[in-house]
Formats: structure tokens, C-alpha cells, sequence
């Protein structure tokens, strides 16, 4: 058995920035033009008036203050209210690959390895931009990488179970490095007329580099464990899919196309299998939480993570401890705790422990513990 070790992550951010004060204005836009369209229904009683978004809601509910989006102009439009994104051609890169080869060339010059290096690539996300081919066989296409790629989706949790696979595959010897990239376009699935979630998701695509800890060229993470658990759950769930044309009414514009929530349900019901996982992971692991240097989380709530951060940790996280990016970047799905382990880890010297983890739909819960060598 090999070592496996993260030696590379990269980010790729969106130039167009949404605030809090940008997106209720625009919801609340929206929310009184619709209410003019429907005022006979609402006079009568027959349809609720649609209420008005709050900043003040947004900032205390979930911590959120800004996000990154892909286009700004279709989600601020209440007239369109949804990103507007450009059709390519099939023969151009696809807008999931262009995200995630920017990623993944960042993660790969921090590894101080060439696409060549790369013996297979995972696209881990939420959402795939077609059935097939996969989106990361186009970015092994695109960046020249020989070997193979799939994709795979465990919708928020999707970048750590990647991580398992790939860990998994430089463990057994089948291949001795792969790309892990977790491009997602959430603003594409969220509901952005509704006001209980209009809110909640950005746009952004993360890669990681994982090899044989023994062929790493500088700073790296080796990995020591990773475990992932699911447990079914129909509190996040849409139901877009390739059977929709075939089904009565399949083809309106329904809401259950995009993304729903129970988001009370979830809050309750994954708090405590997310803190009962990350400890018996590390209780198995013989890490106890004095140990633990940094909790990167998965990135949706911040109550959520200071919940989880002090049932872990056994007593209030210390500042940058449990570094939080959600108030720039939103929900990013797959995503969040990447951005977090990327931007939050440089500061650790060697020996140090970490623990990624991110969860979510499904319900799923992945965790991966690490250990910084210098
Ligand atoms: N502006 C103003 N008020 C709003 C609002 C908005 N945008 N959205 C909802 N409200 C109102 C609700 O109508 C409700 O009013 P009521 O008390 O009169 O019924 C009140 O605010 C509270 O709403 P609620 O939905 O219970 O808020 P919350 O505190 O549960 O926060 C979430 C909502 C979604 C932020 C929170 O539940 C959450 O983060 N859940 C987990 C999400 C998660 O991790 N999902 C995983 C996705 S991958």
C-alpha cells in the first residue's frame, strides 16, 4: 500500500460579485411585480402575496454577505432571474471544464507538476453540464493528461468523496497521482425567485493534486484517512432530470426543477450525524481534538460550522481555527471546503493535523484527515 498526499489545490473565482443588498433589491423587484400581475388572485384570497426579501434576514440566517457568480446580469434582472450563460458550441470547452482546467492548472503548478504527471481526473460536483461525455474526460482532454476520468456526484459532499476515490486508487497502486475538480454553478440550479434560498448558493470551481507522499515535491498533506457515510434524505433534493420530457407536465417551469429544501429539517438532521462523524473518525484514528490543528468545513451556514466546531473540538473554536469563507463565496456546494483548506493551510508546519469535511444533500458526510509535512 502507498501513502497518498495532497501536494496541490487551486481556485478559480468568477469576476462578478453579487451583495446581499444587490440580490433583495432585485428579489424585492420582482416579488412586487409579481404581486401587480396577481393582485385580482391576492385581493381574492386565493394566491399569498409574495414578501420581501431582507439583508438583515440573509446576513443573521446564514453569515452569507456576497457571492461569486458566473453572470450577474440574467440573476439581478427581474425580468429574468436566473444566470444567462452563453450556448457553446460542442466543439468548444464546455463552461464547467474552463472553470475547472483554471483550477486545476493553479493546483497543479502549486504540486510543481505538467498535466503529463497525471495519471486520472475526477469531476466531483453537484451538477454535471451534460449526461455525456463526461465533463472530466474534457478536462483531461483539454489540459493533455493520459490515463482516465469520470465523473461523480454526491451533490455538496462531492469533493471529499472524490478525494477518498482517488486516495483510494494511489493506496492500492492502480494509479499514482490523480486531479481531483469540483467545478459547480450552483447559481444555475438555485430558485432565485424564492426568498427562503434565494440567497444561499455562489459559483466557483476548486482542484486538488493527490500522489504517492513519497513523490511529492515540496509541502505536502499526506493523507492519513478518509471515511464518507450517507443516509437517505429527501430534505435537499431536485428532481431535474433525463426522464423529465417523458412525464405529465414534465417540461412547465416547475419548481422542483432546482434546487429545494427543508432547510429546518436539514439544520437539525446533519448537525449531529456531520459532529458524531468527524468524531468517530478521528476517535477510530487515535486523534484527539487537542490535536487537531484546523477544521476546514464543508461552507453553507455559519451557525452550522460554529455548531460543529465546538462539538468536535469540545469548546469554542479559536479564531482561525476553523476558518469560515462562506461570507465571501456563499454556499459553493462540493466546493466550500476546498476554498477553505486551500486558502487556510499554508500557516500549518509539519506534523500539524487538519480535518476537511463537507456535507449535504443526500444526506452525505465526507471527512478526510491530514498531516502537514513541511
Ligand atoms: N428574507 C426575510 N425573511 C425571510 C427570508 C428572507 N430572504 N427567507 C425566509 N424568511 C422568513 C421565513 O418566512 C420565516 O418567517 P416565519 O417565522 O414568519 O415563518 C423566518 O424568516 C425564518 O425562516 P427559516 O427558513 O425558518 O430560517 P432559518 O433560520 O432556518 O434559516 C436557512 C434558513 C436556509 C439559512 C437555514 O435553515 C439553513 O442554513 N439550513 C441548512 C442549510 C444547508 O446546510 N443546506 C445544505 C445545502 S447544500
Amino acid at each position: 500500500m502507498y501513502t497518498p498526499a495532497i501536494t496541490g489545490t487551486g481556485v478559480f473565482t468568477p469576476t462578478d460579485v453579487v451583495t446581499n443588498a444587490e440580490l433583495v433589491t432585485a428579489f424585492n423587484a420582482y416579488a412586487d411585480k409579481w404581486n401587480d400581475e396577481h393582485a385580482d388572485e391576492i385581493a381574492a384570497g386565493s394566491v399569498e402575496a409574495m414578501q420581501h426579501s431582507s439583508e438583515e434576514f440573509i446576513f443573521k440566517a446564514s453569515g452569507i454577505e456576497n457571492r461569486y457568480v458566473m453572470d450577474k446580469t440574467g440573476i439581478l434582472d427581474p425580468e429574468v432571474m436566473h444566470p444567462l450563460l452563453r450556448q457553446r458550441d460542442d466543439d468548444e470547452p464546455g463552461l464547467m471544464t474552463e472553470m475547472a482546467v483554471d483550477a486545476a492548472e493553479k493546483a497543479l503548478a502549486q504540486a510543481d507538476r505538467k498535466a503529463g504527471d497525471i495519471d486520472a481526473v475526477i469531476c466531483a460536483a453537484s451538477n454535471h453540464e451534460r449526461a455525456y461525455p463526461a465533463v472530466a474526460i474534457e478536462v483531461q482532454d483539454a489540459l493533455g493528461i493520459v490515463g482516465f476520468a469520470f465523473d461523480m456526484n454526491v451533490a455538496c459532499s462531492s469533493a471529499t468523496f472524490g478525494l477518498q476515490a482517488a486516495a483510494d486508487m494511489i493506496r492500492s497502486g492502480s494509479i499514482r497521482s490523480a486531479l481531483v475538480v469540483n467545478p459547480e454553478i450552483c447559481t444555475a440550479h438555485l430558485e432565485w425567485r424564492d426568498r427562503d434560498c434565494h440567497f444561499i448558493f455562489g459559483d466557483v470551481a476548486t482542484a486538488v493534486v493527490l500522489e504517492r507522499a513519497e513523490d511529492a515535491k515540496g509541502t505536502h498533506f499526506e493523507v492519513l484517512s478518509t471515511r464518507c457515510a450517507t443516509k437517505f434524505s429527501n430534505n435537499i433534493r431536485n428532481n431535474n432530470g433525463f426522464l423529465r420530457r417523458s412525464r405529465p407536465a414534465g417540461m412547465e417551469d416547475r419548481r422542483d426543477m432546482q434546487f429545494m429544501q427543508n432547510g429546518r429539517k436539514v439544520f437539525k438532521e446533519v448537525l449531529p450525524m456531520v459532529s458524531q462523524h468527524i468524531t468517530d473518525h478521528m476517535t477510530d484514528e487515535g486523534v484527539g481534538s487537542a490535536d487537531l490543528k484546523r477544521l476546514w468545513l464543508h461552507q453553507a451556514n455559519k451557525t452550522m460550522n460554529d455548531f460543529i466546531g465546538k462539538k468536535v473540538l469540545g469548546r469554542e473554536p479559536e479564531a482561525g481555527e476553523q476558518p469560515n469563507i462562506l461570507q465571501d463565496y456563499a454556499n459553493t456546494s462540493s466546493a466550500g471546503s476546498i476554498i477553505a483548506f486551500s486558502k487556510y493551510s499554508d500557516d500549518l508546519t509539519e506534523g500539524d493535523l487538519g480535518l476537511i469535511c463537507s456535507f449535504g444533500a443526500g444526506y452525505s458526510v465526507g471527512s478526510v484527515i491530514v498531516r502537514r509535512h513541511s
